[in-house]
């Protein structure tokens, strides 16, 4: 007897060595410890021995047979189950970078560029760059402007107001002309100054009007300036950053802080007029407010949106689409 317990261990546990799925670890359970199995007949079959002590002996050779055979069954069942495991995941593991495509590297928003390539062509004409704060006093937006409490031109405006300090004296500056005052005051003429940044007005937006936008707006004061200088400036800057096939023209207009004023326009090789902006000579209360002799200084000044701009040079249909965030539309400028 305690050689057949023997030689059912010792084909259990080769067996359970040669197993290579938990499949036939489990099928060596049942046919070693299993109701029919090997051991468990041999176990049925104590009572037939003739002496205590065989029945003795033999129960303990079943009983350690039955716990090393147990043992090296959970043993190996764990082994199995782990690779098992391990092949599972590698056969259901997801590579992210096959059914993604590889992110594109980014490049600046449609309008950045057009603000940089702006920057670029006037600082090639010999202009220098200046920045103001988007959180302006009434009396830079406006008043400095030779726009007075009242005066009917402040309505143009749709205002932003902040609550800081007097009601009503603290705006979301409407547009970027007060860095015009703000760089008279600080640099002495002669200037030659763009000034690009965010503005502000509120306004209902649509296809050409947004409530958040950008303009540049360009300051030259010396002695002598007449409005050919403006024309010529805006038709140089027209072929530089548009294109030789583009021409420009100024039509009569009117603000506040320029006299004459005039709207310029530039023409598309299609012969198609846009209207891009606003200009004029400085008018004189406004030199006064920067602290400049209209009798010594004399200058222009004018201001164009840079969202309109990229719409109009990308042939975009809604300026709205630019700010939609929608990289598929944004990653085609
Ligand atoms: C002005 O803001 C004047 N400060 C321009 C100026 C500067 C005139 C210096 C004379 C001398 P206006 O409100 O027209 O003017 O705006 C100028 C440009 O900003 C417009 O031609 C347009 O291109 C752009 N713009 C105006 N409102 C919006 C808007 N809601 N959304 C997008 N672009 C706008």
């Amino acid at each position: 007897m305690i050689d057949d317990i023997q030689a059912a261990r010792e084909t259990a546990l080769a067996r359970l060595a040669a197993a290579s799925t938990s499949d036939e670890v489990r099928a060596v359970e049942i046919e070693v410890l299993g109701k029919k199995g090997s051991l468990t007949d041999l176990k049925a079959g104590l009572g037939k021995l003739a002496t205590i002590d065989e029945k003795k002996q033999a129960g303990a050779a079943l009983n350690e047979a039955s716990t090393t055979v147990a043992s090296a069954l959970a043993a190996r069942l764990g082994e199995l189950r782990r690779a098992e495991r391990a092949v599972q995941l590698e056969v259901e593991r997801v590579d992210l970078t096959e059914i993604m495509r590889r992110p594109q590297r980014g490049h600046a928003h449609v309008v950045t560029q057009a603000w940089q390539r702006l920057e670029d062509v006037f600082v090639g004409l010999g202009f220098q760059v200046a920045e103001g704060p988007e959180v302006e006093t009434d009396w830079y937006n406006f008043e400095a402007l030779n726009m007075p409490t009242n005066h009917p031109a402040r309505s143009m405006h749709d205002t932003f107001y902040v609550e800081h300090g007097e009601p009503g004296s603290t705006v979301l500056r409407t547009h970027t002309s007060p860095v015009q005052i703000r760089v008279m005051q600080t640099i002495p003429p002669p200037i030659y100054m763009i000034m690009p940044g965010r503005v502000f007005r509120n306004e209902t937006t649509d296809a050409t009007h947004l409530a958040v936008f950008h303009q540049i707006e360009g300051l030259v004061i010396d002695r002598g300036i007449t409005l050919a200088d403006l024309a010529g400036t805006i038709e140089s800057f027209t072929k530089s950053f548009f294109g030789a096939d583009f021409t420009s023209r100024l039509r009569p207009s009117y603000f506040p802080f320029t006299e004459p004023s005039a709207e310029f326009d530039i023409r598309t090789p299609s012969g198609e007029w846009l209207e891009l902006g606003g200009s004029g000579m400085v008018h004189p209360n406004v030199l006064r407010a920067g602290g400049l002799d209209p009798e010594e200084w004399s200058g222009f000044a004018f201001g164009f949106g840079i969202d309109r701009m990229a719409k109009e040079r990308h042939s975009i249909n809604d300026v709205r689409e630019m700010y939609s965030n929608d990289i598929r539309f944004l990653e085609q400028f």
